[in-house]
């Protein structure tokens, strides 16, 4: 089967968070079934496309309403991804440093999508599957079902999986000239409360929709930012397909970024040393057991609990155990945790900032991950924490539940609660330096973290299984 993806962000490419490492991996182990998944995104201005070298395939000149642009698709001339990588050059518009957090995102993403359906309709040999991720791309099913210039397309079929549906991509109705001539009749298919909305056109126009877990996909149903009714309409096209890990990068034997390698049958001596390496430049105490925060400042992931869960948790569970923390978001959650680091008994840190070589040393130093997330439809930092012996200690939501046992229940590994709330996450905290002490115990939790198996391989046969009912019906 040939697939495409088309996706705002991928790793190493350009990644601000978890749709970056799936775009980055899934079309690797979709090829290795012997399937070709290729993937095209904006070209940035990022260090990956000033370190390799890149081949002109196609360059044309379009509109997005009344203005009139050239564009460039550009690929990775040695497929060392292990796919087919194709930039679009927006001179202008897409050549930014940033992924995010321009006013005019609604144009650069829309700018994208035409760009690609553009040249996909150039192709001699349509792809099978159009798979799109997230809002960003979230105008494709539209535009290839009812776009006059895309009818070529109009039988390809679409996919979208939803990373997050708390970002929904609203344009103001105003803004529906920059979409290519499309049938008028059908403005209900943009349409959700007034504005265009085009998750919600995503979700009304592709032939499937997948969530990144199963328990995400329920939790949509009650919980999604307005399009709860949506889902509860379409569910019969909708499935949850858990993510895998790259098992190829996040490799706690061969991680570029360790400087202390392990594996499952010899932990002890790596671990320790990387979390000598966190205790050393943070200073932190290596007695004490390691509580490590990874992941963007913001409300979805429950950082703003942070400072108080800190600050409860040194006065309630006491000073027995360091905190550190690694992220940036919310400035008003970035400033309230600095503000603690002068009250620190060699017990806490903060590093704001994105950091990746930080966040693999932390993934394999630290001895627990703290996960408080209101919501999570996967979420990737719990998985790589096991695959590093680390304790994830999360709340039940979404991905989170689906991966995470906690250790007092049969089978057991993780440390679970049900609210993202100071007392709860303070009693997680209080659970992680009892148990820590507990030497055999921590030993039989972190084998058999360890030993789980959350590789692509069982989730990328859902997808193709997925592509296949749609190709052959
Ligand atoms: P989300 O995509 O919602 O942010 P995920 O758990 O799916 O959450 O993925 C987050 C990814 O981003 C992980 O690879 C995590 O290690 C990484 N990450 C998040 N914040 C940072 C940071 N400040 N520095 C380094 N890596 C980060
Ligand atoms: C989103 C979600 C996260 C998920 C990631 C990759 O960013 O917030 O939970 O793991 O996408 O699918």
């Amino acid at each position: 089967m040939d697939i495409l993806h088309v996706s705002a962000e991928c790793y190493p490419v350009a990644k601000a968070g978890g749709l970056g490492d799936v775009v980055g991996a899934l079309p690797k182990y979709m090829n290795d079934l012997g399937h070709t998944a290729r993937v095209v995104m904006p070209m940035y201005r990022t260090k990956f496309l000033y370190a390799n070298e890149w081949q002109v395939v196609h360059k044309a000149s379009t509109n997005m309403g009344n203005w009139w642009f050239e564009f460039t698709i550009i690929k990775e001339k040695t497929n060392k991804l292990g796919f087919e990588l194709y930039l679009v050059d927006v001179n202008g518009l897409l050549d930014r440093e940033k992924v995010y957090g321009y006013n005019d995102d609604n144009e650069r993403f829309t700018a994208f999508q035409i760009c690609v359906l553009d040249w996909v309709n150039t192709w001699a040999k349509k792809p099978d599957i159009l798979h799109v991720h997230d809002h960003h791309t979230g105008l494709i099913p539209f535009m290839t079902k009812n776009c006059l210039k895309y009818r070529g397309l109009s039988t390809v079929k679409t996919v979208l999986t939803i990373h997050n549906a708390q970002y929904q991509g609203w344009m103001p109705w105003s803004k529906s000239i920059l979409i290519p001539q499309w049938d008028m009749w059908k403005w209900g298919m943009l349409d959700w409360n007034n504005t265009i909305n085009p998750l919600a056109s995503a979700i009304k126009c592709a032939d499937k929709v997948t969530t990144v877990s199963p328990s995400y996909l329920q939790e949509l149903k009650w919980m999604s930012a307005g399009l709860e009714a949506l889902f509860e309409y379409e569910k019969g096209k909708c499935v949850g397909i858990l993510n895998g890990i790259d098992a190829k990068v996040w490799d706690p034997e061969t991680d570029e970024y360790l400087q202390h390698h392990f594996t499952e049958h010899d932990y002890e001596a790596g671990k320790a040393k990387n979390k000598m390496l966190l205790c050393d430049q943070f200073g932190l105490d290596y007695d004490k057991p390691l509580i490590g925060f990874i992941g963007r400042l913001v409300g979805e992931k429950g950082a703003d609990l942070l400072p108080q869960v800190i600050s409860d948790s040194f006065y309630f569970v006491g000073r027995r155990m360091n905190f550190l923390v690694l992220g940036s978001g919310f400035p008003e959650v970035e400033a309230r945790l600095s503000a603690l680091k002068p009250l620190s008994q060699s017990d806490y840190n903060v590093y704001i900032g994105y950091n990746e070589g930080l966040s693999h040393t932390m993934y394999a130093g630290l001895d627990f991950l703290l996960m408080p997330s209101r919501v999570e439809p996967c979420g990737l930092n719990q998985m790589y924490s096991m695959r590093y012996g680390t304790v994830p200690m999360v709340r039940r939501t979404g991905g989170l539940k689906d991966t995470v046992i906690d250790f007092g229940d049969v089978n057991g590994y993780g440390i679970c609660y049900n609210h993202a709330s100071v007392p709860d996450i303070t009693h997680a905290v209080w659970r992680a330096a009892e148990v820590y002490h507990d030497k055999e115990r921590m030993k039989t939790i972190r084998q058999k973290m360890m030993n789980l198996d959350f590789s692509w391989e069982s989730s990328v046969k859902q997808y193709i299984q997925l592509y296949s009912s749609l190709v052959t019906q």
